[in-house]
């Protein structure tokens, strides 16, 4: 499999700048996810590394060779989109082989691929009908098969799943993130969805306005946004102005002790809504200890989230639904130190 590096490339489209600068490294046979909000440049990026776009400025590296100007066919890499752009009159069959026979493969050859790969997604059955005749995601895998019959060194998809409802996207996610494992190919996934990213990344680049903002495995990027841009769009509620003083964080509802490193000063601290602890009576000994009383309560079947007003500071609480605590109700949350994270400024 094939390790690809971006090292300071830029991209302009005549006076506009798409890709400010851009330095990143993903392993051979690692899946990255290139995260953000429309038009931050993730298409301009993917289009780059596949050599549908040629850099204005910096590399593209393929195990450490430049490619920056080597041709899109040349590159050997797999693309599937968001539109899955299946011939309608070709059955799945040939919509599959389609890539194979450009090339003049041998037809052995051929029947043998289209045999493996048909197993790998699971289309054995559906080999002679037609897109029409196919569900969105039977669409997808072919989408996704007729690309991986070329045996790409690279996979990048664009949005693939942005067309399929919430339960299929959710199958189809385990179903790309088991085939990726399985084939250990190196992928980027674009999507503007974090929950996506989260799930299926090994490492996720978020990208804001041409810029990689952080690069970090989701469980990083979630716990330590290194800005209050990227906790926001990693879903963080609890963000909130505080003063450091060693390891202490001053905030309108009270000083909380954390436990990570920050550096005097004004910051912002976030807190995860499931980090906090609900308790109904007062707790005794434990740290970063505040009063408060419900102000509402939002029920999404697993979790339950309440609003928490701690000295007029609204501040959410997620928990799983094991008890029901009523608006009105007179609490107490504690936070443990190393659940809490300072964003510097
Ligand atoms: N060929 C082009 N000429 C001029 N501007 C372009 C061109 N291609 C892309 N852009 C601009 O570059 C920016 C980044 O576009 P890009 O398609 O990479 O965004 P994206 O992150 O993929 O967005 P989306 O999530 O909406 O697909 C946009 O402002 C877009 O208008
Ligand atoms: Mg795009």
């Amino acid at each position: 499999m094939t390790a690809v590096q971006l090292k300071g490339v830029r991209k302009s489209f005549g006076t506009f700048t798409a890709i400010s600068k851009i330095d990143l490294d993903i392993k051979s046979g690692e899946l990255v996810a290139l995260l953000g909000p429309s038009g931050c440049g993730k298409t301009t990026t993917l289009r780059m590394i596949a050599g549908l776009e040629i850099p204005t400025d910096g590399q593209i590296l393929f195990d450490k060779k430049d490619v920056s100007e080597t041709a899109v066919q040349k590159r050997n890499v797999g693309m599937v989109f968001q539109r899955y752009a299946l011939f309608p009159h070709m059955t799945v069959e040939k919509n599959v082989l389609f890539g194979l026979k450009v090339r003049g493969t041998d037809k052995a050859e051929m029947a043998q691929r289209l045999e493996d790969i048909l197993e790998v997604v699971q289309l054995q059955q559906f080999r002679h009908r037609f897109p029409a005749q196919l569900s969105g995601g039977q669409m997808q895998r072919v989408a996704i098969a007729r690309t991986l019959i070329t045996n790409p060194s690279v996979l990048m998809m664009d949005e693939p799943l942005a067309n399929l409802d919430t339960k299929l996207r959710g199958e189809m996610r385990r179903f790309i993130r088991d085939l990726q494992q399985r084939l250990g190919i190196t992928t980027i996934f674009v999507t503007h969805d974090q929950i996506e990213a989260m799930e299926l990344a090994d490492r996720v680049a978020v990208i804001f306005d041409g810029n990689l903002a952080q690069y970090a495995a989701p469980d990083a990027l979630y716990q330590q946004p290194n800005s209050i841009e990227i906790a926001d769009f990693m879903g963080a509620t609890n963000v909130f102005e505080a003063a450091i003083t060693g390891k202490s964080a001053t905030t309108a509802f009270g000083a909380l002790s954390f436990a990570t490193k920050a550096a005097d000063g004004p910051a912002h601290v976030m807190l995860r809504g499931e980090a906090i602890d609900l308790h109904l009576t007062e707790p005794s000994g434990v740290q970063n200890q505040m009063q408060g009383q419900v102000t509402a309560r939002e029920f999404f079947g697993a979790n339950i989230t309440y609003s928490v007003d701690c000295k007029g500071v609204r501040i959410q609480v997620t928990e799983q639904s094991r008890r029901m605590v009523d608006v009105g109700q007179d609490v107490w949350l504690t936070i443990p130190p190393d659940r809490i994270w300072i964003i510097q400024k």
